[in-house]
């Protein structure tokens, strides 16, 4: 009898909409909130976004605290800082407002608060063996999917290591995504996470863990983001980011339950030493990476390339490295980084950048097996 293969996929209650933020206060209820931990970061803070939030939980007669010492690329003892606050305080929910920062540390703070010992204790996948207190995420860009997934990445800063945490655990209970919370950003933000996004699906759609249910949604993501990226730029209107906001959840419930691939694995490692903003990484590395993986999964990179290309008809091969083509003119049009020496300060790095990248939870679920050195010269066809 030959093997079947088990597929599992698993997501929030998601809450989406124009003006769903105002359903808040009555989720949080109904997860048992008396008092909320509210981790969010000092740009959501200037932005008001943060005020606006309290404000429901205000207006409702809920209590709160909040938690905003959060860095993009957030830090292991934010982590620890903000859990012990939520247990000092006796808070009883997590709502995390903001982008995958705000929303990773969040994910770390439950994960202590729940299970104890140090965030480190749980780098790696299926190692959180208890529940996290109930969390409610309010994304305010249309990227990371963090909002969706069971990842969480933290920065072990006396490592250098941006830690790939993977669990079912780290799923919230409900994500709550209001389009009109994107249309403050600025074009480098909606570029940089729309990019991300589009990261997330292509990997994912190509992981050997995919599924008919993680590949439609890729699929739908890279069609949308396709479609809507540059309209986004040139006039941003909330139709526009419905659209991102709708590609960014599909592209996060693909990656969530397929994994990623060598271009996560490497831009984690140059977070980790270089502190680089996470969605500057994925124009530099993902045509590269695709030309890498191109031989395993032709056909897939067909498909990807025949919807990147906005093409109806029948996928030939050609479609593969037409699309890669066809995404590298779209990231100059965007005037994005688009060579690795623009984010690397000199090319002796790039050893130390592979050497950490090769052990990334990511580099599990890429379709071509790589070793340190196949990511080295990846490095140096992106320098
Ligand atoms: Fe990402």
């Amino acid at each position: 009898m030959s093997e079947q293969r088990v597929t599992k996929f698993a997501i929030p209650e998601i809450i989406f909409g124009q003006s769903s933020i105002r359903y808040l206060a009555q989720c949080s209820r109904r997860l048992g909130a008396k008092r909320a931990l509210v981790v969010t970061d000092q740009g959501l803070i200037d932005s008001g976004w943060a005020d606006f939030v309290m404000d429901i939980l205000r207006d409702d007669g809920l209590d709160f605290l909040l938690f905003d010492k959060v860095n993009s690329n957030p830090r292991d003892y934010q982590v620890h800082e903000g859990a012990d606050l939520y247990v000092r305080e006796k808070a009883d929910v997590i709502i995390a407002l903001g982008g995958g920062s705000p929303m990773d540390s969040a994910k770390g703070i439950g994960t202590i608060v729940g299970n104890g010992g140090r965030i480190a204790d749980y780098e790696g996948a299926n190692r959180i063996m208890r529940p996290l207190p109930p969390m409610i995420f309010i994304p305010t860009n249309a990227g990371s999917g963090s909002d969706i997934s069971q990842f969480c990445i933290i920065t072990d800063v006396e490592r250098q290591v941006k830690m790939s945490i993977i669990s079912r655990s780290l799923v919230p209970n409900v994500s709550i995504i209001d389009p009109d919370l994107l249309m403050t950003k600025d074009d480098q933000l909606v570029v940089s996470s729309a990019i991300d996004a589009l990261a997330h699906a292509i990997e994912s759609f190509v992981s050997p863990l995919a599924s008919p249910f993680t590949e439609n949604q890729a699929l739908k993501a890279i069609e949308l983001i396709a479609q809507n990226l540059q309209p986004a730029i040139l006039n941003r209107t909330p139709q526009v980011m419905e659209q991102l906001s709708i590609a960014s959840t599909a592209a996060g419930m693909s990656f969530s339950n397929a994994g990623l691939g060598i271009g996560h694995a490497l831009a984690h490692s140059l977070g980790g030493i270089f502190d680089t903003l996470h969605g500057l990484v994925h124009p530099i590395v993902l045509p590269v990476v695709m030309r890498y993986n191109l031989p395993v999964c032709r056909e897939k990179m067909c498909t990807i390339g025949r919807i990147i290309q906005g093409s109806s008809g029948e996928c030939s091969l050609d479609h593969g490295e037409e699309g890669i083509i066809r995404l590298e003119e779209l990231f100059a049009k965007l005037e994005v980084p688009n060579r690795m020496r623009d984010i690397v300060p000199d090319s002796g790095k790039l050893e130390q950048i592979c050497r950490m990248a090769v052990h990334d939870a990511c580099m599990l679920t890429n379709p071509r097996k790589a070793d340190w050195e196949d990511l080295l010269h990846i490095c140096q066809e992106a320098w």
